[in-house]
Parts: C-alpha cells; structure tokens; sequence
C-alpha cells in the first residue's frame, strides 16, 4: 500500500505509529477541482482549517490561492504564521467569538466576519470604532434547511445555535447600515457537515440569494455570498468521483446564485483533505473474550475520535494482508473505555501482532480532533510530495505533556 510515492510500511518504519500520513497531491487536486467548477463567476475556496490545521497543509493551499475559514484566534493565528499575505482572504466564523479575537482580526485585515447574533454584531461594532478599522461583515443566516447527517454536524436547522433567523437578517442589515465602522459585505450559511447530496445547498442558496436580492434593492449591497462547507465524502470502500461530486456541487450553487451579480465564497474542509489521510497503526493483541475477537492497535479515540463520537465508519485494511479468512472482529485502542472503538463487528482480512494496519479516509477531523487523553502523547504527521515524504508534526513527548504542569 502506498500514499503518493512513499510506501505505507516503510513511513511506519521510519516514523513510529501510530502515525498519520497525508497526500500533498490529493489536498492539491482537490482544491483545483474546486477552483476549476466554480471558475465561471468570481469566487474564493476558503479552507475551514478545522478540518486539518497543520501549519504545512494550510502553506500547501495558501500557495495555490486558497483562503480560509477559521472559528478562532488561534486558527488565524496558524494562518497567519504560514501564509501572511493571505489575511485578505481569511473569512471568520463561530457563535461565540471574544472580543480579543474579534481585535485580532481587525488588526489582520480579515475579508469577512461572519456574524451569527445581533449581540456579536454589536460587539464587532464597538471593536471596530475603538480600533478605528471598519469590519467587513456577513451575516451568517439560518435558512431552516434539513440537510441528511449526523445530528451532531447538522447546523441548518432553526432549532440549531448557529446563525440569525433568515426572516431576521433584512432588519439588522439596514439598522447596521448607518454605522460608520461596519461595511455590510456579504451573507453567509452553513448548513451542515459530510452532506451527500447536492440538493439542500441549492435549495439554502436559493434562499440566501432571495435575501440578496432584498438587500439591493433596499439599497444594502453585498459583494459576496459565502456558501459554506460541508459537502461530504464517501467513507465506505469503492470508486468515487470526486470531480462529479463537486460538478453537481457547483452546479446547484451556480444555479441557485441566479443573477447574483457578486463573488462565490465556499468553505470546504473535508471534502478538500479527508480522503487525503490514513491513521497508521500496529497490532498489538489479539484476543477472544466470549464470541468476540477484539484486534488491540496502538491507535486510539484520543488520535481519532470520530467511531466513537459519530459512530463513523473508517475503512480498515491490513497494509500487508495474510492469506485466510476474513474474520469478523472489533478493532479497539488501548484506551481504557468501551468507547475507545474503530469498528465493531467488521470483516477483516487475517492480521497478527506486529502487523501494521490503515485507517482510511482519516485526514479530515482526525488529528484535528486529537486529545491527549490517558496521557497519551499525539501522533506525529507526514505530508508525501510526490515521491518525498516530510516530518510535518513531530511525534509529541512526556516533556510536552508534563511541560504546563505544576504539581
Ligand atoms: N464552515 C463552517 C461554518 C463550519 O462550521 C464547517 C464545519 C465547515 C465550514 C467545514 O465543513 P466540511 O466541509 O468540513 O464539512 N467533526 C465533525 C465535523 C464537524 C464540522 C463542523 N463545521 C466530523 O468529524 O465529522
């Protein structure tokens, strides 16, 4: 098995598991993909840096055009350290920003904040006049669309926390409209997370651009609508054709824009780096306890949380597979909850201690949503160029862990 150039087993070797492995040449083509769908009207790929924060992933897009999605100061920050002339293209959402970060990115000269209450507007009003920067702002609106998901990632609904009431939005933006510091720039939404179809982003931004063409006519005019993220992947083994994909993607937004006369804003994180990454593991154990045969590897929810939150499915293949029966079987981590699962009741191909296996699909909300629970130090990450493979994350040590503590 290989990721890019490099193959999986000797990465293993060289760097220790349990170890993610990203493919530079897959975020690359995945975002070209974007741009390339959306190529007939203005328009900006913000990243969502949630998805995968590394400081080098986040280079490796600033350097072909992208812009970022970020719901912190310390994302901008990671923006900010790799890619400084990119704060123009660096857009700002989140229900629950401080003014401190809101300071920050005044100073960075962020395109847009998208604002999801009247009181953060307020704030952002007040920051900006103190600061003397006028903020460029959306408001990011609540369409009441259902989008097909887990209902931990779903966003789009009235019942959710995010966003202002579509019905609402007209009213804010024209009392906003004579304040001096703020500049009504765009409307944004974002309705969910790993959604399959195409249909509820259209039917989102039909509504989204009924809105815009409100605003112009009472005399608001915004420059961009911003369309959010959250188109999804397949996680299950078998073809997928991403470039399809993000056609009917395109398709539905572009035709649900109508006429808008303004820029494209879209926020893709997953889609751009998920299929991109594999969390490497080693077998440790392997046991019977009454009808069960549980696979112990030396990966853990602390390094992939995702089967345990969501109860997602990761593809898991054995990097070098035995001949024998696939067995069925619970692949668990060693940490000591009987939540700590990557699959259960899964077939799978023959693996012994030592064996090293792939947890595929594992390069979107993976490390990003890594802990060091049970004191145990985070995995390191290798980005493959080509044929090349690069350290981008150490392996963390006791030192890192222990380091704030007093006792
Ligand atoms: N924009 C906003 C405002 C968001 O809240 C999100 C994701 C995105 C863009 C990017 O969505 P994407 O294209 O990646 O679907 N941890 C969960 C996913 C949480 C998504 C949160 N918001 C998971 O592992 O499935």
């Amino acid at each position: 098995m290989h990721c890019g150039g490099a193959s999986l087993d000797s990465l293993a070797r060289r760097f220790g598991t349990p170890l993610y492995v990203y493919s530079a040449d897959q975020i690359v083509e995945r975002l070209g993909l974007f741009q390339q769908a959306l190529a007939s009207r203005e328009h900006l790929v913000c990243y969502a840096v949630k998805a995968n924060s590394a400081l080098a992933i986040l280079k490796l897009l600033a350097e072909r055009g992208a812009g970022f999605d970020i719901v912190s100061g310390g994302e901008l920050e990671r923006v900010l350290a790799v890619a400084p002339e990119a704060a123009g293209r660096v857009v700002f959402s989140g229900v629950g920003k401080t003014a401190a970060e809101i300071d920050l990115a005044l100073k960075a000269g962020i395109l847009q904040f998208n604002v999801e209450s009247e009181s953060e507007l307020k704030l952002l009003a007040a920051r900006a006049r103190r600061l003397r920067i006028r903020a460029r702002f959306a408001l990011r609106v609540n369409p009441d669309v259902f989008a097909e998901t887990h209902p931990y990632i779903s966003t789009g609904l009235s019942e959710h926390k995010f966003g202002i009431d579509i019905r609402r939005a007209l009213g804010i933006y024209k009392s906003a409209a004579s304040d001096r510091w703020l500049e009504a720039h765009g409307v944004s939404v974002h309705i969910g997370s790993q959604i399959r179809s195409a249909a509820p982003f259209g039917k989102a931004i039909e509504r989204v651009s009924r809105l815009a063409r409100q605003l112009r006519r009472e005399g608001v005019a915004i420059e961009a609508i911003d369309a959010g993220g959250g188109l999804g992947i397949d996680y299950h083994a078998g073809a997928f054709d991403a470039a399809e994909k993000v056609g009917e993607y395109a398709a539905a937004v572009e035709e649900a824009l109508g006429d808008f006369p303004g820029r494209l804003l879209v926020e893709p994180g997953r889609f751009l780096v998920a299929q991109a990454g594999a969390l490497m593991a080693r077998v440790l154990y392997v046991k019977r306890n009454g009808k069960k045969t549980f696979v112990i590897v030396d990966a853990a929810m602390n390094d992939l949380i995702r089967p345990a939150l969501y109860q997602a499915w990761h593809e898991i293949v054995p990097v070098r597979p035995r001949a024998g029966k696939p067995r069925m079987v619970d692949v668990v981590g060693p940490v000591c909850e009987s939540g700590d699962f990557f699959a259960r009741d899964r077939k799978l191909a023959p693996v012994e201690p030592g064996d090293l296996v792939a947890l595929l699909d594992a390069g979107a909300y993976g490390m990003a949503q890594s802990s060091n629970y049970n004191t145990r130090p985070r995995p390191a990450e290798v980005l493959v160029e080509g044929k090349k493979a690069r350290l981008i994350r150490r392996r963390e040590t006791m030192a890192d862990l222990l380091g704030p503590e007093q006792a």
